[in-house]
């Protein structure tokens, strides 16, 4: 039998290698997710979807800098009734975990969301709880860790699947919010969503974006991302995903080295392509074979022990 290096079990959840696709980068549709599984991800994590349909933002929503990306879509999307349909046929045909990413306006909203999510199939989802701009959702609710327990809570009493939480750096103690979650009974902790941003046009003296703010992504946060995992680590014992401006398999041994299970991937796509997932897990593969290690588990959160 071929030695399998990269194999991790993320709370009960198989994946054949550490990495996965991040939260709001691609649609939601069965071949988008199919095209990213052909990728090499090890599971995949859909756009946030809501109980009702939302149109979302005026453009522009999306401006680049020389740093990463801004956006600021305002959560669109076709509702859960609507995607309910496609988790069901993207289950048929996927073979990887398929994460559903949910979001809501009110703790009943999280955990019906979740489990009409569930109940088409998902094998687990993720509160985006730390979007940084559409008003009392997201980073509203992420920010406070008392409104934030009782939406884990409501969810993890509705649904029987894991339940990831996707943390915003816009806090003051992401050590305190993660361990709010994990009191509340989160599975597992997603760090970390986009760096509340903006960009000005100097010509025109407005704000780029319609909504004026967004989230950055891409290369410039992965120090912050960075910091925040190795934090979390320290602070709680569920699995942590990393997330933020992970670009190549270097970027993706630090964020294990510094405490993640696993590391998803959103931006970098846009430049490199779905074959980023494979080309990261060859990296991984390479560096724990210098190393002398037998599985990717032997270095998560290694950079703590000294
Ligand atoms: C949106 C942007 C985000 O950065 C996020 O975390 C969630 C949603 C959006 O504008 O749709």
């Amino acid at each position: 039998m071929k030695e399998n290096r990269l194999g991790i079990n993320l709370a009960g959840l198989k994946l054949q290698n550490p990495t996965m696709l991040a939260s709001g980068i691609l649609g939601y549709t069965t071949e988008t997710f199919k095209n990213i599984a052909d990728g090499g991800a090890g599971a995949i994590v859909t756009k946030s979807v809501g109980l009702k349909p939302r149109s979302g933002y005026a453009n522009p929503t999306v401006t680049q800098t020389n740093c990463g990306l801004i956006n600021a879509m305002g959560l669109p999307n076709p509702g859960i009734e609507e995607f309910a349909k496609e988790i069901s046929e993207t289950k048929n045909v996927l073979h990887i975990p398929l994460i559903v990413s949910i979001y809501g306006f009110t703790a009943e909203e999280y955990a019906t969301v979740a489990k009409k999510a569930a109940t088409a199939g998902a094998d687990a989802v993720e509160l985006n709880v730390s979007c940084p701009h559409v008003k009392e959702t997201g980073s509203e609710i992420g920010q406070k860790a008392e409104i934030l327990k009782e939406v884990i809570k409501k969810v993890k009493a509705a649904v029987p699947k894991p339940v990831f939480v996707k943390l915003s750096p816009n806090v003051t103690s992401i050590m305190e919010i993660a361990e709010a979650s994990v009191d509340a009974g989160a599975d597992v902790i997603t760090a970390i969503n986009t760096v509340k941003a903006m960009a000005i046009d100097v010509e025109t003296a407005k704000p780029i974006l319609s909504n004026k703010v967004g989230g950055l992504s891409g290369p410039a946060i992965k120090p912050i991302a960075l910091r925040c995992v190795y934090e979390i680590y320290q602070h709680v014992n569920v699995p942590i995903i990393g997330c933020g401006g992970i670009t190549n398999w270097h970027d993706a041994v630090e964020f294990l080295l510094a405490g993640a299970s696993a590391i998803q991937i959103g931006t970098a796509i846009a430049t490199k392509g779905s074959n980023i997932f494979k080309a990261i897990t060859r990296g991984i593969d390479a560096y724990l074979k210098r190393k002398g290690f037998r599985s990717v588990d032997e270095i998560v959160g290694l950079s703590h022990k000294s």
